[in-house]
């Protein structure tokens, strides 16, 4: 019941003319996909690419934004300016603004609210370090930042959101989670959503897998019951990758 969805972060990668290139590829995909497909350029390259892909089943999505309209907040971009530029999904707290810009559960809760506020959906990213894992805190860890990220939500609005796990140690890093670990941590994060948020909540979110996912590994992480999709990094930046991952979803 739940449709799986591919995402892919381009993180800071891409000029426009590299990002136009790289939608067109993807647009030729042939007919109807079972999973939905989300392309997150960096800001620079939203509008040229939604231009690209207006036609087509997939779907734009941007790397952060701030949780205010407008105003003196120098360098940053609002949910409104996300819609403008035809958005449709926002990732929220990846690991990398968390490690390198300071984002807390706070702020990615604020920032959840504002953009389920302009009908944009949040893709909001958790995911323990290897220290934590090796320490045994990977349960404590998601559980601490699902409920920090969706404190205050409605069961309706929990539903229509997306979750990306994302274990730090696999990104980037060619070691992805195993099926099982993935699995097991994604089915503890629907059973934290159920116990915050019931179990109509938990039966309709979406959550998906990230770290080192590739052709070649994903069509069996996406066959666990409780992985609903893929947060793609690398492998999203070619062509003939990424198209292997939708393939094998
Ligand atoms: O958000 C996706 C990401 O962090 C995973 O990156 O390169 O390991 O697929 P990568």
């Amino acid at each position: 019941m739940r449709r799986p969805i591919i995402a892919g972060n381009w993180k800071m990668h891409k000029t426009i003319a590299e990002a136009v290139q790289l939608a067109e590829a993807l647009k030729g995909q042939p007919g109807e996909l079972r999973a939905e497909i989300v392309l997150c350029p960096p800001f620079t390259a939203l509008a040229a690419v939604a231009a690209i892909i207006k036609d087509s089943p997939i779907a734009l999505g941007a790397q952060n934004m701030h949780w205010e309209e407008q105003g003196a907040f120098t360098g940053e971009i609002s949910p409104n300016m996300l819609k403008d530029a035809g958005c449709a999904y926002v990732i929220l707290g990846h690991s990398e603004r968390r490690q390198y810009f300071g984002e807390t559960d706070e702020l990615v809760n604020r920032k959840a609210k504002a953009a389920l506020a302009h009908d944009l959906t949040p893709i909001v990213c958790v995911g323990e370090t290897l220290v934590q894992r090796e320490a045994g805190e990977t349960e404590a860890i998601v559980a601490t930042q699902t409920r920090g990220a969706l404190a205050g939500l409605t069961p309706e609005a929990v539903a229509s959101l997306v979750i990306a796990y994302e274990p730090v140690w696999a990104i980037g890093t060619g070691k992805t989670a195993s099926d099982d670990d993935a699995q097991q941590v994604i089915a503890f994060i629907r059973a934290t959503v159920a116990a915050e948020f019931g179990n109509a909540a938990a039966a309709a979110v979406r959550i998906q897998y990230g770290g080192s996912v590739k052709a070649a590994n994903a069509a069996s992480l996406l066959s666990r019951p409780d992985i609903d999709g893929a947060l793609v990094g690398g492998a999203s930046l070619k062509a003939a990758d990424f198209q292997g991952i939708i393939d094998g979803a």
